[in-house]
């Protein structure tokens, strides 16, 4: 089953990384609500949400020490690091209810432009992969990591508007606008009871406040 997988990889992920596991749900959680915003089908919008709950399992394979390294990375931990959207979707299942979200996860490291990891660009580039790449840069740019402080959410989004064109893909840019303005007049639509029982299946210990 597709779902318990994602599960398993995801608990795998709570004890390997705390910090890359929180990630994950963070930028699942951005990622369910962008597609929403953007008016996707309900079973796009679910698979966008599993692929990002994984995109970074490829994480599992690099040492904890590098993960959470609080100095800059060596060129060969840069090198790791780099390797993890292939070793994501390497750890993924083969098959069809695979398929897109292998290919989410290899290309979670895209820019619009052609400038990311493969140098796919613009639409060549999978919509679910386009969708994670930015709730991906909102989550760290505003989380602590051992590297940086926290940005404020306005100033994040100030610079996700200067890298619309380039990093990002512009529509999603303006749906990310669109989906702040309706959180902040309070009109986020509740997660479905299903998707919070499947982030809390991933640990004993999840606390869905962390969202
Ligand atoms: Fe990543």
């Amino acid at each position: 089953m597709l779902e318990d997988t994602v599960v398993t990889l995801l608990q795998r992920l709570y004890y390997h990384s705390r910090l890359t596991y929180r990630h994950s749900v963070h930028v699942a959680a951005i990622s369910y609500q962008l597609a929403q915003e953007l008016g996707l089908p309900k079973a796009q919008v679910r698979q966008t949400f599993w692929g990002a709950l994984v995109h970074d399992v490829g994480k599992l394979t690099i040492d904890r020490s590098i993960l959470h390294k609080k100095g800059p990375l060596t060129e060969d931990e840069w090198q790791k690091m780099y390797e993890h959207p292939r070793e994501g979707c390497r750890l993924l299942p083969e098959g069809d209810d695979w398929q897109a979200i292998r290919e989410m996860v290899l290309y979670h490291h895209e820019k619009w432009d052609g400038s990311g990891y493969s140098g796919l660009c613009k639409g060549e580039i999978p919509l679910g992969a386009r969708i994670i790449a930015l709730a991906d840069a909102l989550d760290a740019m505003t989380s602590s990591r051992p590297y940086q402080k926290k940005r404020e959410l306005a100033a994040a989004l100030q610079e996700v508007k200067e890298c619309s064109g380039s990093q990002f893909d512009p529509q999603l840019v303006e749906a990310l606008f669109s989906l702040t303005m309706h959180l902040l007049k309070g009109q986020r639509r509740p997660t479905p009871s299903k998707i919070n029982e499947i982030l809390k299946r991933t640990t004993w210990t999840f606390n869905s406040n962390e969202l």
